[in-house]
């Protein structure tokens, strides 16, 4: 039992190690693995918008991956408007059964916009 903990703790402690890495100050922040090579201040909009911790750019994760939604809605001249007031509001059953709650507030009206034009370009 005695060596289950102490694995636990060293697992912990590499866990906590890795986190460190992004202390280094402004600009040296850990990246969002999958953003290199897209738009950094879009990339950097998503992450403070906190789009990333259900979504990622090309792996389906608890939302569709925003290529999949790109591809989905491509050609589509009214998907601006609807993924706006979804992306503001909330979305439920066009992707499966796991709903995406509302963003915004806090996320701002120009902000989801922003977003949601740059994840239809991809
Ligand atoms: C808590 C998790 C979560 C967060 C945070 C989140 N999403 Fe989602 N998102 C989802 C899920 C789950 C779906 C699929 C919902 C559905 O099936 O209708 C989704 C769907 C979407 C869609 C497609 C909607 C449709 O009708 O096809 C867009 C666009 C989108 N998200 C953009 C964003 C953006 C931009 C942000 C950041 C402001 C964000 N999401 C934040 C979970 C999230």
């Amino acid at each position: 039992m005695f060596e289950a903990k102490q694995a636990m703790m060293l697992l912990l402690a590499g866990v906590l190690c890795a986190a460190c890495d992004s202390r280094n100050g402004p600009g040296t922040e850990a990246a969002i693995p999958g953003t290199a090579g897209y738009d950094p201040e879009k990339i950097e909009l998503a992450k403070r918008s906190n789009c990333f911790s259900c979504h990622a750019m090309e792996k389906k994760m608890i939302g569709p991956s925003f290529k999949d939604i790109a591809a989905r809605y491509r050609g589509n001249a009214a998907a601006e408007e609807s993924l706006v007031f979804k992306v503001a509001k909330g979305s439920s059953g066009a992707w499966g059964s796991i709903p995406m709650p509302a963003n915004s507030p806090p996320v701002t009206d120009a902000d989801t916009r922003a977003l949601v034009k740059f994840v239809l370009s991809l």
